[in-house]
């Protein structure tokens, strides 16, 4: 097992494990103090195998019950936040109680979210169950919904008491989601590990061992925990985890108004080679570099182009909240491996790119 301490540097009061094995699920109340909670409720969604949740409350030892939510980035909503602050008060929870995300990304934010706001907040426990939210949705404390038909609209900053990752879990998952996984995965050697980038590109997503995996993952998580514990709130440093999240979440919410919704993973993957691309027009990236990062990302199976009107794009990426004062901001790659932050780009670059 790794254990990686993600230490906040402006909030003592934050510092907390992220574990990485196999089964560490049976083993929570050794990982984490569960004692002091006086319940706890799960949060999960329909998909996540019933196995699994029984596994976690025969290990928990805490009176708990389970939220079961439906699946998909569609209910990433005020509904199921609800859902979730109405169960919490049902089963009589006060500030002492646990909510445990047992999920992907939307029900880690769903649940996390829910936490961090029922009674001014409570504790949340991430054990993430995609390689998506494993190597990076449950980790950085970001924490909200979509509303309006914008991504992320609303939430908060509230770091979890720990997150366990239990590989085991990954074996249920799709193999689309897996790969989507992978998309966040590159994104990390790309903004700042050449070699870890290289090396996650040099063969496709399912052909990578367990152990491979789980070196992959405790990448992954370092280099996010690194950059988190330096900038929590996002005011520069931790800008540099959104390459590829201006465009790609733009095109990830109009997928979502689409018959052929994109995963995240993927959005991203679309995102990265247009801002790859804006990087090359503004002379930041080379033509071969370019170049190498379509190819990796279409090598890992993931899609890379998308036909969708740029005047939607557009707008849509105008109502940002990463925007301030109405100006459209990226993060870009200065080569592989590195990126930088604040890079203002004027509409007529990105039609062009578009
Ligand atoms: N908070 C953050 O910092 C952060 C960072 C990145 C992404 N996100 C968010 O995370 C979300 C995407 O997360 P995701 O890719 O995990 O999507 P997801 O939560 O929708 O999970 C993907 C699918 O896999 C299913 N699933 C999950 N675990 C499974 C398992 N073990 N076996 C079988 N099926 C399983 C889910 O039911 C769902 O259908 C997006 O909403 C994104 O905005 C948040
Ligand atoms: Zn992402």
């Amino acid at each position: 097992m790794k254990k990686i301490n993600v230490h906040i540097k402006t909030n003592r009061q934050q510092d907390y494990p992220i574990f990485i094995g196999v089964g560490l699920l049976e083993k929570i109340n050794s990982l984490v103090d569960i004692t002091k909670y006086s319940k706890a409720v799960i949060v999960t969604d329909k998909n996540i195998p019933s196995s699994l949740v029984q596994n976690l409350q025969t290990a928990l030892g805490l009176p708990n019950s389970v939220v079961v939510l439906e699946s998909g980035e569609q209910q990433k909503d005020l509904e199921n936040v609800q859902k979730v602050w109405k169960a919490l008060k049902d089963f009589g929870c006060d500030r002492k109680s646990l909510v445990i995300n047992l999920g992907g990304g939307v029900v880690g934010d769903i649940g996390g979210f829910a936490a961090s706001t029922f009674m001014r907040g409570i504790d949340f426990l991430q054990i993430p169950t995609t390689l998506l939210a494993q190597v990076d949705a449950s980790s950085g404390g970001k924490v909200g919904i979509n509303l309006l038909g914008i991504k992320n609209l609303v939430g908060t900053f509230q770091q979890p008491i720990a997150v366990i990752i239990d590989i085991d879990t990954l074996s249920t998952l799709p193999q689309r989601e897996l790969i989507s996984g992978f998309a966040e995965i590159i994104k990390h050697g790309l903004i700042a590990d050449k070699e870890y980038f290289l090396l996650v590109t040099s063969k496709k997503a399912q052909e990578f061992s367990q152990d491979e995996l789980i070196e992959i993952i405790s990448k992954s998580v370092q280099i996010k925990a690194d950059i988190v514990s330096q900038d929590e709130k996002e005011s520069d440093l931790r800008k540099l985890l959104n390459f590829g999240h201006t465009i790609g979440h733009a095109v990830e919410a109009m997928s979502q108004e689409s018959n052929k919704p994109l995963l995240h993973g993927e959005a991203i993957s679309i995102g990265m080679v247009i801002e790859g691309k804006l990087s090359k027009i503004l002379g930041l990236l080379s033509n071969e570099e370019c170049e190498i990062l379509e190819q990796a990302l279409i090598k890992a199976g993931l899609p890379t182009t998308l036909d969708l009107p740029v005047d939607d794009i557009l707008e849509k990426i105008k109502s940002d909240k990463k925007n301030v004062k109405g100006e459209t901001k990226f993060t870009l790659l200065e080569g592989i491996g590195k990126a930088i932050i604040n890079k203002l780009v004027d509409d007529f670059t990105i039609r062009k790119v578009l």
